[in-house]
């Protein structure tokens, strides 16, 4: 088994307030969120080839987030107008490296940790061809329209969709080229294997394993890193 890993990171992060830079390029305890993210993969010893996604705009960015790091297993590739546009051209760019499964992984996850990763890769190992963390629904879920709750939607069975979602590799490739023809609307890459008839194992996501989204998440995460950095 030799398992690619695609890290998309060609958004543009509108929700955190874009005046900033791409939130991938912000800081958090010292370092560039996307250098963290790229750490957690480097320092994984079941990793092979890394395939970073990025904004054409962005390649002096990336280079100097991500100087310091060892990057001899790590090529980078131009993303396209939609998180699902980028994961394709990722997976075909490591696809051509050899790989027989994939780990896509958001950029803005910096906080993805190797016993998650273990975890995953065993469900990949025991034959799954798709494999999502992801952990159980805490809050109550109320849909509402112009103001007003209508429903109250059970949390029972439901689940919140980490990354990295994780893939056979000539599986997910051949859903997301036959999505690419017929729908751009997909947000990750578990429904376009469900929308193709796979089926989806489930793994326990992490606490920690935090999309940074808005702007809030961003300092929220350099004061984490801040606080862990600290003597006793
Ligand atoms: N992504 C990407 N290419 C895109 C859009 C998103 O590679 N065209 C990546 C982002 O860089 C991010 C991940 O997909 O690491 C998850 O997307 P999201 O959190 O939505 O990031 P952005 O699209 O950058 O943020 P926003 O939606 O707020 O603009
Ligand atoms: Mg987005």
């Amino acid at each position: 088994m030799n398992i690619g890993i695609v890290i998309v990171a060609a958004g543009r992060g509108e929700r955190a307030g874009s005046a900033e830079g791409p939130k991938q390029y912000r800081r958090i305890g010292g370092s560039a969120v996307i250098a963290h993210t790229l750490k957690a993969f480097l320092d994984w010893s079941k990793a092979g080839p890394i395939v970073v996604v990025i904004h054409p705009d962005d390649k002096l960015l990336f280079e100097a987030a991500v100087s310091g790091l060892a990057m001899e297993r790590v090529t980078t590739v131009t993303g396209g107008a939609t998180r699902q546009q980028s994961v394709l051209a990722g997976l075909q760019a490591v696809a051509a490296l050899e790989a027989t499964h994939v780990m896509i992984h958001d950029g803005a996850r910096p906080f993805v940790d190797r016993a998650l990763l273990d975890r995953i890769a065993a469900r990949l190992e025991a034959g799954d061809d798709a494999v999502l963390p992801a952990l159980p629904v805490t809050d109550t879920l109320k849909r509402v329209t112009e103001g007003r709750v209508v429903e109250t939607i059970s949390r029972e069975g439901l689940y919140a969709a980490q990354t990295p979602q994780s893939f056979r590799l000539a599986t997910i490739l051949a859903a997301h080229e036959r999505a690419a023809a017929q729908r751009s609307d997909f947000t990750d890459d578990c429904s376009i294997a469900e929308w193709a008839g796979v089926p989806v194992a489930i793994v326990e996501g992490s606490p920690e394993n935090v999309k940074l989204t808005v702007r809030r998440d961003i300092i929220m995460a350099d004061e984490r890193l801040s606080a862990a950095a600290l003597p006793d």
